[in-house]
């Protein structure tokens, strides 16, 4: 009777086992796309790749491609229509001088009217948009001379600040975060690594601070 029942059990324990087996092949199975995918980014980078990119969605290829840089003079970059552009190395993660200073920039003197991030705001538009469609002097003319929008009610005002060297030193930081913005390069997040600051820009920004 004994043995009997432990020969009955014997195969349902083997069917048990080899059932468990399969799933767990199955799973495997279903694991390796998953896997394959971050082949070349540790679990921990791609968790911080997800932060960093919260909106990766946003990316707009056509402006990636548009404001591309493709020169570099002295630590900044400019575009192929010669404007000045941002740059991105090491997997998206450094951040040229200039556009990690318009970061700054633009969260000093713009962000209280025009939103964080370039977002906008119910007073003022969001500049991530703006940017896709601004061209740089079209930007150094607004930020210098102001703006009204007439057919508005015309209680919104884009402040001139030609005589603000606050902003007007650091325009071209500021034109190149906010073009990081519109094309989606930069995501909602400060920037955590740059390139070393340009003797270059230390130069310029000397000049005109003091000047
Ligand atoms: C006091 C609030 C305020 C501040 C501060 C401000 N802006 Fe504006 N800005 C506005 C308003 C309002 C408009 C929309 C004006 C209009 O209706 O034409 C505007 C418009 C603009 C536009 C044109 C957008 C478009 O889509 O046509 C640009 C570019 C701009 N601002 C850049 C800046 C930058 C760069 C800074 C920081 C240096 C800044 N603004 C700071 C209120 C502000």
């Amino acid at each position: 009777m004994q043995y009997q029942s432990k020969a009955a059990i014997r195969p349902l324990v083997a069917a048990l086992v080899l059932a468990l087996a399969s799933t767990a092949a199955v799973q495997a199975q279903d694991a390796k796309p998953a896997d394959a995918k971050s082949a070349d980014a540790k679990p921990a980078d791609a968790a911080l790749a997800n932060q960093l990119d919260p909106n990766a969605a946003d990316k707009d290829a056509k402006l990636l491609d548009k404001y591309q840089a493709v020169k570099v003079e002295d630590g900044k970059y400019f575009d192929k229509d010669g404007a000045p552009t941002y740059h991105i190395t090491n997997d998206g993660k450094k951040f040229d001088w200039y556009a990690y200073s318009g970061y700054r920039r633009y969260h000093a003197e713009c962000h209280v009217c025009h939103g964080p991030d370039a977002m906008g705001s119910t007073y003022a538009p969001a500049l991530k948009d703006s940017l896709k469609r601004i061209s740089y002097e079209e930007f150094i003319g607004i930020i210098a001379g102001g703006k009204q929008d007439i057919s508005a009610s015309g209680t919104n005002v884009m402040p001139a600040f030609g005589d603000n060297k606050n902003v007007m030193c650091y325009a071209d930081d500021l034109y190149t975060y906010l073009k990081a913005r519109a094309s989606g390069a930069m995501p909602r997040v400060r920037p955590t690594d740059k390139e070393e600051k340009p003797e270059a820009a230390k130069k310029a920004e000397k000049e005109c601070l003091g000047g």
